[in-house]
This record gives structure tokens, C-alpha cells and sequence, in this order.
């Protein structure tokens, strides 16, 4: 999946790099006449069009992927929250090596285990910890804090929150933050499609996600998990210790 985002990445690339030539050689007057201008122009046309398909049937794939693992059904194993973190927190250490954020664990170690595909739950925590530390910007902290809450028709959840002391995240923004594509970042930082991705691995899974945000006061993301062991406290219990 990373690496079919990575080639539409290229791919936007590449247009812009057709784009960017072609008007660059219209500006210092590189073409002959009118004629040789406009047949010029419908060749660049011609080579982003096909681009622009090729970028479109990966999103497809994409997508496609998505819903086949969807429907796939495989049950998840239960998955300790605390072990995906430490994958986690290891693949952070190796993108940003000598960090100058904080990072603040609030994961108990008794803390029940919970229904997710353990590369899922690693993947959704990478994104979200990924974005949160290009907010920072090298201060601040990342805080992750997991605890149980109840549905009201009885279920047990956990809850995993995510939360940085970042710029927040500006209303006209967050309306749109789980689209595809939808990023605010230039080519080589993001490509838009992190938090879509999480979107789809946290449904896959059986679980929810929400986001609060205010500019100025830092931006919280919370994920709902089935808590494995099923409904009451007691048997939630017996599986925490298993962990
Ligand atoms: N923790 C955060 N703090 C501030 N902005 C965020 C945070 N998480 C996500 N965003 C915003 O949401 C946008 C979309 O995120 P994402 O889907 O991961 O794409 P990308 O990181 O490639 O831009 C980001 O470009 C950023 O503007
Ligand atoms: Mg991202």
C-alpha cells in the first residue's frame, strides 16, 4: 500500500516537472511561432493526460485494496497496545534520530489487550505520531494515553488518544483532514493520503477514530477499539494479564 502511494507521488512529480518545464520554455520565447507553441503544448497536454489516468487507476488500486481487506474477514488476534507502541517508537527513533520532542507514555502495563491486526494498529499509530512530530517542529510533546470506556449498548472499548501540544489544527482544515490527497504540506513532506489510510485500517478492524482541534491548542486523535475478552470488566480482566 505505501509503495502504490509512493508512485502516485511520482507521478505528481513528474506532471509538475512536464508543467513546469513547458512554461518555462513559453516564457523565454523558446518556440518559433504560434503553430509550434500550441503543437508543443498539446504534446505536454497529451503526456500529462496519461499521467493523470495512470495516477487515477493506482488510487483505484488503492482503494480497491482497501475493500478487499475489508471483506476479508480474518479474525484479529488479541494485540497489546503497548507492544504495537514500542514498534512504533522504534521506527520513530530511526526517521528522527535525536528527537528534541517528548514523547509521554500513559499505557499501563495491565491494560487489556485489544481486536486489531497487529501491523494495522502499528501502521495507524506510526501515521498519527508521524504527523504530530512534523507539527511540532522539534518542541513540544506527544502523548499517548490508552484507557477503557463502555458503548452504550454495553460493549467494552478502548480507547488509544494521541495528543500533541502542536499548532492545532485550523477549522477550514479539519473538516477535510481524512480526505485523500487533502495535505498541507509541500511534495516531499506529505502526499495526503496518511490520514485516509488510517481511516480505512481503523474500520477494517472494527474500531472508530475521531480528531479534536483548536488552532493555537494542539490536536488530539482518539481511536475505539473492541477490547478483547469481550463485555464485562471481569473478562477483560482475565485477558489483560495474558498480555
Ligand atoms: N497532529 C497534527 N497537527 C497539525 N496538523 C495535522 C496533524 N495531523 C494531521 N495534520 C494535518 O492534516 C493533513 C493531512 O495529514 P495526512 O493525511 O497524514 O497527510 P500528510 O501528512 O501527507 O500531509 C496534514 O497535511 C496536516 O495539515
Ligand atoms: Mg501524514
Amino acid at each position: 500500500m505505501l509503495n502504490l502511494q509512493h508512485n502516485v507521488v511520482n507521478i505528481l512529480y513528474a506532471i509538475k516537472g512536464m508543467i513546469e518545464a513547458h512554461m518555462s520554455r513559453f516564457e523565454e520565447g523558446r518556440f518559433s511561432g504560434r503553430d509550434e507553441a500550441l503543437s508543443r503544448s498539446r504534446e505536454v497536454m497529451k503526456r500529462v493526460y496519461a499521467q493523470a489516468e495512470l495516477a487515477l487507476l493506482i488510487t483505484k488500486k488503492i482503494s480497491l485494496a482497501m475493500s478487499a481487506s475489508n471483506n476479508r474477514n480474518e479474525p484479529a488476534h488479541p494485540i497489546s497496545i503497548r507492544k504495537a507502541w514500542d514498534a512504533v517508537r522504534k521506527m520513530l527513533g530511526e526517521t528522527y534520530p535525536g528527537n528534541r520532542f517528548e514523547i509521554i507514555n500513559h499505557i499501563p502495563h495491565e491494560f487489556p489487550r485489544i481486536f486489531c491486526h497487529r501491523n494495522d494498529l502499528v501502521e495507524i499509530l506510526y501515521c498519527l505520531a508521524d504527523n504530530a512530530i512534523q507539527a511540532l517542529e522539534g518542541k513540544g510533546k506527544l502523548i499517548i494515553r490508552a484507557s477503557l470506556g463502555f458503548r452504550s449498548e454495553g460493549e467494552a472499548i478502548a480507547n488509544i488518544v494521541l495528543a500533541d501540544t502542536g499548532p492545532g489544527i485550523p477549522e477550514e482544515t479539519l473538516t477535510r483532514l481524512f480526505e485523500p490527497f487533502m495535505t498541507t504540506k509541500s511534495l516531499d513532506k506529505g502526499n495526503g493520503l496518511g490520514l485516509c489510510l488510517v481511516k480505512g485500517l481503523v474500520r477494517k478492524n472494527g474500531g472508530s477514530i475521531s480528531v479534536s482541534s483548536f488552532r493555537g491548542s494542539g490536536t488530539t486523535f482518539t481511536l475505539a477499539f473492541p477490547v478483547a475478552g469481550g463485555r464485562s470488566p471481569k473478562e477483560m480482566k482475565d485477558y489483560a494479564m495474558t498480555g
